[in-house]
């Protein structure tokens, strides 16, 4: 679409920068629309590492599961969908959008470089 500019080009892979902007940038918004910041206890809502990221866990559910393809790992799920009784994530609301997942995606699937 004339104007839009889409990121990453598909040729591009997709980095830990990437990753926290686009979770660090929900959160916000989240954060924004609730006029809060999100309860201790629950799971981490901002990330510094990709370690951090991929070994947080909530309901004993590890974030990222090392060797799991990306669209099984808890992260993931969480973010499109939710599991049962547990709502898609950030709770309520804004949501990443599905290309902004898919790019989240295709970084744990290339192994989640710096
Ligand atoms: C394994 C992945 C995840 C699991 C299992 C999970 C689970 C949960 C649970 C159980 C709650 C509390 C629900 C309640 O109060 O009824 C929650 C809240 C929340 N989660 Fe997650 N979550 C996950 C990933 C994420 C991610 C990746 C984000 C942000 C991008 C996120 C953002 C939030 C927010 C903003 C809340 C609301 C906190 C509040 O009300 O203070 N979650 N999550």
């Amino acid at each position: 679409m004339e104007g839009v500019v889409t990121r990453p080009m598909s040729s591009q892979s997709v980095n830990w920068t990437r990753v926290n902007e686009l979770l660090s940038g929900i959160m916000a918004r989240w954060e924004r629309k609730e006029g809060r910041k999100g309860l201790p206890g629950i799971h981490s809502y901002e990330w510094a590492t990709p370690r951090d990221l991929a070994n947080d866990q909530s309901m004993g559910s590890k974030f990222i599961e090392p060797g799991l393809p990306a669209e099984e790992t808890a992260l993931i799920v969480s973010l499109r969908k939710g599991f049962g009784s547990i709502p898609r994530m950030p709770m309520g609301g804004p949501f990443l959008k599905p290309h902004e997942i898919d790019e989240i995606a295709q970084w744990i699937d290339s192994g989640m470089p710096e």
